[in-house]
């Protein structure tokens, strides 16, 4: 009989992750194996709809792997230890179905799950293996970047590339208004997308998680280049930046918890300040959900498809659980204990991080070393 296995999306989405669903058809079906996806993260298998499951054939995926989002659905409120689900009562309550999503797996005659998911993905595949779920290979997935176990995720290139052609935009408006203009970029608590973003859009300030960030030293760069005739500043702030000794900015009603809340709202309290102390008028725009649209650049296509056809292959070569990773730039398989699913940020001696400071960008701290080039040189003696 032909292997099943079934495949889903689950998270917010990233660019890519129909290159993914069509490695892991293709490769599938060049080893005689039937393949399925699930509708929305888990939903497709939990409720009782006859469109919840669907074949993924060489014709389903035909022509996907330059489109955005994904064929299969994505969803980040479907978590089966909590589904939503009415009580006794009529009331909506967070319940476990965890059982009768792995009973109706294994009805379905699958072997195994390719897991495309982010750090909360693979925290639930460990969680179904542990409750029975026959096999998970876990592809990860996010615009963030910040996975551990692989050097790199897919969707981040795309997102970077969006974020970098807004910059460019921004800066002309910035130039003809003399304004300041703060542009405030996703990646939850890591600064990757505000790193890789501000650097190749030309920012003179970028602030992120790991460096709690001072507004006199931010204020003084954009004061240093008015004095130098540059009326017009570029600061990029990651989502989850905050001041020195202060918090993170969650969007008011979205709970202030890190698995509810929705980071938000640092952009337009870092113009404010800016307009206040500097006396420059100060505009912000978060860049939202774009970072997350469109069709994948080339790389996050060719890193998707390698991931895809890499899962397929493990599938194939061993028994194990385990996540996909890229490391080196060769496939690698994490066995599923060692993918913890945690975090991955900018390192403070990060190359492009030391990168930034040599062209005398301002992070919002004090520059290690004595000499920094956006400081002004020592008077000679
Ligand atoms: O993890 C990807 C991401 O886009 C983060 O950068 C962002 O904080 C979050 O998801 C937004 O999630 P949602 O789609 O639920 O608004």
């Amino acid at each position: 009989m032909a292997r099943r296995i079934a495949v889903n999306t689950g998270g917010g989405d990233a660019p890519g992750l129909n290159a993914v669903i069509r490695a892991v058809a293709v490769s599938s079906h060049w080893r005689g194996w039937e393949v399925y996806g699930i509708r929305h993260g888990y939903r497709g298998l939990i409720e009782d709809d006859p469109g919840g499951i669907v074949r993924l054939d060489r014709n389903a995926v035909r022509g996907i792997t330059h489109l955005g989002g994904t064929i299969l659905g994505s969803t980040n409120r479907g978590d089966p230890f909590n589904y939503p689900q009415p009580n006794a009562r009529g009331e909506i309550v967070p319940t476990d179905v965890s059982e009768r999503l792995i009973e109706r797996f294994k009805e379905l005659g699958f072997e195994a799950l390719v897991a495309i998911g982010g750090d909360g993905s693979i925290k639930l595949a460990k969680e179904l293996l542990a409750r029975g779920l026959p096999r998970v290979i876990s592809v990860p997935k996010t615009i963030d970047n910040d996975l551990y176990g692989t050097d790199k995720t897919f969707g981040f290139d795309t997102a970077v590339a969006t974020a970098t052609d807004a910059l460019d935009k921004v800066h002309t408006t910035a130039q003809s208004h003399e304004r300041v203009m703060v542009v405030e970029v996703m990646g939850r608590y890591a600064g990757w997308i505000a790193l890789y973003a501000g650097i190749s859009g030309g920012a003179d300030v970028i602030l992120i998680p790991e460096i709690p960030f001072n507004m006199d030293r931010v204020c003084e760069k954009i004061l240093r280049r008015e004095a130098r005739g540059r009326h017009f500043s570029i600061v990029v702030v990651a989502e989850g930046a905050r001041p020195e000794g202060g918090q993170m900015i969650y969007k008011e009603g979205k709970g202030r918890f890190k698995e509810h809340g929705q980071l938000g709202g640092i952009a337009e309290l870092v113009a404010d300040w800016i307009q206040t102390r500097t006396g420059k008028e100060t505009r912000s725009l978060v860049l939202g959900h774009l970072q997350r649209g469109g069709s994948p650049v080339m790389s996050d296509r060719l890193l998707a498809l390698r991931m895809g056809c890499a899962a397929t292959k493990f599938l194939h070569d061993n028994s194990e659980n385990g996540m996909v990773a890229v490391q080196n730039d060769e496939m690698q398989f994490l066995p599923l204990n060692e993918a913890t699913g945690a975090m991955r940020t900018v390192s403070l001696d990060s190359s492009v991080l030391r990168t930034g400071r040599d062209l005398g960008l301002c992070f919002g701290d004090e520059p290690p070393g004595s000499f920094h080039p956006s400081f002004p040189p020592p008077a000679p003696a």
